[in-house]
């Protein structure tokens, strides 16, 4: 069986998730789903990213524990995975025994290949990015992150070798243009590495009795973006390294020099297979335009949406309404419409329709492909939205979904069954079209709402939820008295 192992990348728990959190999540999610429809054996990791110096500060900040302060935090980061669907299946906290062991081995690895050397460092560092950044990715003394001026920071500890890899991964990238996507981004991945030089990545930090400490010196704790990149590997038992090497990790694009340039440096370091994939997606901001940010008050708390509107309603406003590689904005006003137009009226309501008048008319029967012939194929629609998906533009692949339903909801109008009712085979041939193809979206659907779905399919009856049933004629249906899938919201 084919593997499919995707990752999102582990959050900071200094506070709650936020929508960029949840919108990782859940595209992820998607995906995961998707290859599972299509038979691959699948494995979607997430978790926290408990070591940095930035959690020591926010529990102080609060008055607590780092401890006690992460694990109130995590609580909340497992709880918008229950709430949005997302179906993990592990979640991986960086503070874990099985991440520290892993890591360790890791070190040792690259440190006995002379790789890794003590020494002094010195440069402007951000503390909400954990990084270093140098003249010329700050020539103003700026975060280009966070826009905050950055600290002088000086330090003595270990290094690693970074700048030995500097040919070796842009060859890399050169022969793997899929490796980051969209090509934007690895454009300017390859053009950064082409005209800067690599520095020796400071790789620990003075031990403040928090993170994962550096074998044989406890005087030091891991640089906590050596140890947090890890996690995607380290998250995997021995029966479950099969999975390596990841086919995608999914990020934002401010963390996408560590997964795209310092993490397969590692892991060359560590002779170990590089991931397939480094997904960028784009950013969500507010309906204004702007980041999200407490002191413009344009944040919009996701527990919040899932607190106000169905589920399945978030996550395809998330999937479909913020492009797959670039920034979009979240409006609740525009969630609200696209709920009452293309959830309920295009897809909830001609589900409604045609089961309705089914049954009015043909009565509590099974209703196979005797005496049905083919109007409504799908295997295009299918190809197109498969494509787009190993495209990484998942956006694209529901647009496809929905104007199937539109072409649906065009054929009803257009046959007018309940013109047809006198002659039932006629009837019954567009009713089976009708269903067909609604079994077809709905077994796609899957991957992005999958409650809806899984209540679809409980209203149409199908004797078949395979992809065999994307081929006309295979399934049967059975149907049983529909609710409304997508109540109107008022606005
Ligand atoms: O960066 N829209 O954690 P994090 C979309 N711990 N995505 C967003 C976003 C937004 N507005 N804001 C942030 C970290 N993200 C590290 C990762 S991985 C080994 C370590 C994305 O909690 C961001 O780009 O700050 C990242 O992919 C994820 O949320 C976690 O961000």
């Amino acid at each position: 069986m084919t593997k499919f192992y995707c990752t999102t990348a582990i959050d900071y728990p200094n506070g709650r998730p936020h929508i960029g959190h949840a919108y990782e999540k859940i595209i992820t999610d998607s995906y995961n789903r998707w290859y599972k429809l299509l038979g691959y054996q699948t494995h979607y990791l997430t978790g926290t990213d408990e070591n940095g110096q930035k959690l020591i500060e926010s529990a102080k900040a609060a008055g607590k524990d780092t401890q006690n302060y992460v694990d109130e935090n995590v609580v909340f980061f497992k709880e918008l995975c229950e709430k949005a669907d997302v179906k993990y299946d592990d979640f991986i906290r960086t503070t874990e025994k099985r991440h520290h062991d892993v890591c360790h081995e890791l070190w040792k690895k690259i440190e006995d290949k002379g790789l890794i050397h003590h020494g002094h460092y010195s440069g402007k560092y951000c503390l909400s990015c954990e990084s270093f950044y140098t003249e010329s990715q700050a020539p103003d003394g700026n975060c280009p992150e966070h826009h905050k001026p950055l600290d002088i920071k000086e330090e003595e500890g270990f290094f690693f070798k970074l700048s030995s890899f500097q040919s070796w991964i842009i060859d890399y990238l050169k022969a793997n243009p899929t490796f980051i996507t969209p090509k934007t981004k690895y454009n300017e991945i390859l053009s950064r590495l082409e005209g800067d030089d690599l520095m020796d990545l400071s790789i620990s930090r003075p031990n403040q009795g928090w993170g994962v400490e550096v074998p044989g010196n406890n005087k030091f704790v891991m640089y906590t973006w050596f140890d947090a990149l890890i996690n995607y590997y380290s998250a995997l038992n021995e029966s479950q390294r099969e999975f390596w090497p990841a086919d995608m990790h999914v990020i934002g694009k401010d963390i996408l020099w560590f997964h795209s340039v310092i993490w397969p440096c590692i892991l060359k370091a560590c002779d170990l297979p590089l991931p397939k994939q480094v997904y960028v997606h784009g950013m969500v901001l507010a309906e204004d335009g702007k980041k999200m940010s407490k002191s413009l008050g344009n944040v919009v708390d996701p527990m919040d949406m899932l607190a106000k509107y169905p589920c399945d309603t978030f996550r395809y406003y998330l999937i479909r309404n913020i492009s797959a590689s670039s920034d979009g904005k979240f409006s609740e006003a525009e969630l609200v419409s696209k709920h009452n137009t293309e959830l309920g009226n295009d897809y909830g309501n001609l589900l409604m329709r045609v089961i309705k008048l089914s049954m009015k008319t043909l009565g509590d029967v099974n209703i196979d492909a005797t005496d049905v012939t083919q109007e409504i194929d799908c295997s295009e629609t299918f190809k197109k939205a498969k494509s787009f998906m190993d495209e990484r533009e998942h956006n694209k692949a529901i647009e496809t979904i929905w104007e199937f339903i539109y072409s649906l909801n065009q054929y009803v109008n257009d046959k007018e069954p309940w013109k047809h009712k006198e002659d039932l085979k006629q009837f019954k041939h567009i009713v089976y079209n009708c269903l067909y193809g609604m079994q077809a979206v709905t077994f796609m659907l899957q991957a992005f709402m999958p409650t809806t779905a899984a209540s679809a399919l409980t209203f149409i009856g199908s004797s078949l939820n395979t992809i065999d049933s994307l081929e006309f004629g295979k399934a049967s249906f059975k149907l049983t008295e529909p609710v409304a899938l997508f109540p109107k919201i008022e606005a």
